[in-house]
């Protein structure tokens, strides 16, 4: 009896979860969903079986063969991070029905009302798994440490469609008999209902699963690609647009990393409250609409989620202690692919931001320097609360010294390599370092591996990168200092990136009347572009500008995303002092919080917590 991963209450003496058939019937009203989880087990098991909950109310575990009832206890109370575990006794079984209810504050789910969508007129509802929320919604070992295939019967309005990160195979009148005792039969097929069908063929990890619920419209884009969206035209128009060059992407990607293994890349465009910028959810990535604006940013989102069908989805981290194993392969084929497509001088300056980026995480986290380690131990520790740049930036940077060290062709040689090699496969640290031994003889002796994975900070042979564009930018940001602001000429080319790079660049306290003089000039804090205008507005907290405030507020009250939420909130409530602000970031947040996912507010209550 042994957990295999710390966010998880499954055992490695249980068999693993191969399969699973869910009908789900979803209520708007009620903002919930009643479901039934048949799982397949990869072998007969007999006595306790452990499975992972969150918030949900059980109504029955049955074996589908016979129809008996399966004995089950729920742990009594939750744990704050990992939830309810769920123990079934068995009996050479194999199959096992369970039959539950979400709570209408699922973690893992948004549920919108209407006058909460762009059209105003019908419900919309979103789920966001990773890191450890789909047992909010289903029971499950929710580990990627099990890769499962699935089928599923989503029963809505019909007035509204569904898209899952799966292949959609019918859409059609509900039929009795089908639900698994998710409803009664006459609920299911009552007048006005419609059954969206899925199927996911290839085995994925449960964090990887998705859907979405509302009114949908859709563009296609590409041979392998639709945008879909509330069904808005000028949203649609726009998006489409942006995402114009997705095919091309793809074969990009199929030529660095091998052949695009899940056939279709459609996109999703959610509402402004999606948590994060992307979701790589298999098949549908999800997207939040602040990318589309018309520049580089939009495409940059779609490479790294487009990366992750590589690496992160055919290679997938074991447990969340080894996220860079996913997100800093990620970073860096996401770099690849933009290289590319947009250039050399844009990959840069994408590294100098990630750079910048990594720096100040290791100061965020100079107290606890655990989560500074590529390789971490998050024993007892929400990953949500922790999630930070270092395992996209210094896993980047990890990967970027191989590169170095053995020249491009030999590295990408082993990347394809690598992939081939793991697919559909969850691996760990110590895997990846066992492989690149094995197929890069020496590399020990040359690269201080070790330091890499399990030292904190930023390695001495890590490196900031250089040109021409990205130098001139970082020593203007110094200029600021002696009260030296760049002129019309210098700005002329910036888009929204070369002024984030700028932004954060400048020194951590800055004058509040010469940072007034550079938003004078530059129009920065209404920037149309939520990197430019949170980067300013940071330093405008900072400096304790208060004209700015309402602007804050306006911000933390139009989106959702995390990326914008945590550095504003963060800024009002640390450090001594600032009564006002803390007051403030207080109201803003009852008064936003409503809109916000519950993801989103579990983290701002966090921050909190720590801070107020
Ligand atoms: N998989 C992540 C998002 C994520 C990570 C969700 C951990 C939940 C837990 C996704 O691929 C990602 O990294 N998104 C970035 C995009 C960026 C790096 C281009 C984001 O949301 O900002
Ligand atoms: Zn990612």
């Amino acid at each position: 009896m042994a957990p295999i991963d710390p966010h998880s209450y499954a055992d490695s003496s249980h068999p693993l979860t191969t399969h699973i058939s869910f009908s789900f019937y979803f209520d708007f009203p009620s903002s919930t969903i009643a479901s039934s989880t048949l799982l397949s087990l990869s072998a007969p098991h007999s006595g306790p079986l452990t499975l992972d909950t969150r918030s949900l109310s059980l109504s029955a575990v049955i074996d589908p063969a016979t129809a008996a009832p399966i004995p089950f206890t729920l742990s009594p109370s939750p744990d704050a991070v990992l939830g309810q575990s769920l123990t079934l006794t068995l009996s050479n079984q194999s199959k096992l029905l369970i039959l539950s209810k979400t709570a209408p504050s699922s973690s893992a789910l948004q549920w919108l009302s209407p006058p909460q969508t762009f059209n105003k007129s019908y419900p919309f509802v979103f789920t966001q798994c990773q890191a450890i929320h789909a047992r909010s919604i289903f029971p499950c070992q929710d580990t990627p440490a099990a890769r499962i295939k699935f089928a599923a019967k989503l029963n809505i309005p019909r007035y509204l469609s569904a898209v899952m990160a799966a292949k959609h195979v019918d859409r059609r009148d509900p039929a009795a008999g089908e639900c698994g005792g998710a409803c009664d039969d006459s609920i299911w097929c009552a007048e006005g209902r419609v059954v969206e069908e899925f199927v996911m063929e290839q085995p994925v990890p449960p964090y990887l699963f998705a859907f979405a619920v509302g009114e949908l419209g859709f563009r296609e884009v590409g041979p392998r690609t639709k945008v879909y969206s509330e069904a808005v035209p000028a949203v649609l128009d726009a998006a489409a647009r942006e995402f114009a060059g997705s095919e091309e992407m793809i074969k990009v990607g199929e030529g660095l990393f091998g052949p695009y293994e899940w056939e279709r890349f459609d996109l999703l465009v959610l509402p402004p409250s999606f948590p994060y910028g992307g979701m790589e959810n298999p098949r549908m990535t999800f997207l939040t609409p602040t990318v589309i604006k018309g520049d580089a940013t939009g495409a940059q989102v779609v490479a790294h989620e487009l990366a992750h069908s590589w690496t992160g989805n055919l290679i997938t981290n074991k447990n969340n202690d080894h996220f860079w194993l996913n997100e800093g392969f990620t970073t860096y084929a996401e770099r690849r692919i933009v290289e590319v497509v947009q250039g050399k001088e844009r990959a840069i300056l994408n590294i100098g931001i990630g750079w910048r980026g990594l720096v100040e995480q290791i100061e965020r986290f100079k107290d606890r320097m655990e989560f500074t380690k590529l390789r971490t131990n998050q024993q007892g520790v929400d990953p949500d609360d922790v999630y930070s740049e270092v395992p996209y930036e210094k896993g980047f940077q990890f990967l970027w010294r191989i590169e170095r060290q053995v020249g491009r062709p030999a590295f990408d040689e082993f990347l394809k390599k690598y992939i081939a090699n793991f697919k559909f496969q969850s691996i760990d640290t110590d895997m990846f370092l066992d492989f690149l031994k094995a197929n890069i003889p020496g590399i020990e002796d040359q690269i201080d591996l070790k330091l890499w994975t399990d030292g904190t900070g930023i390695p001495p042979d890590a490196m900031e990168p250089a040109s021409e564009i990205y130098t001139k930018i970082v020593s203007l940001a110094n200029d600021f200092k002696s009260g030296k602001m760049p002129n019309e000429d210098d700005v002329a080319q910036w888009g929204g990136q070369e002024w984030e790079l700028y932004l954060e660049n400048l020194p951590k306290s800055v004058e509040a009347s010469q940072l007034a003089a550079l938003d004078e000039r530059y129009r920065l804090a209404e920037s149309k572009d939520y990197e430019v205008k949170v980067a300013f507005l940071q330093h405008a907290i900072a400096s304790r500008c208060s004209s700015y405030y309402n602007e804050v507020e306006k911000t933390l009250k139009e989106v959702g995303r995390m990326k914008y939420l945590r550095p504003l909130y963060r800024a009002l409530v640390e450090g001594a002092g600032k009564e006002e602000e803390k007051m403030f970031a207080r109201r803003v947040f009852s008064e936003a919080c409503a809109g916000y996912h519950p993801i989103a507010k579990g983290v701002v209550e966090a921050i909190f917590a720590k801070h107020l």
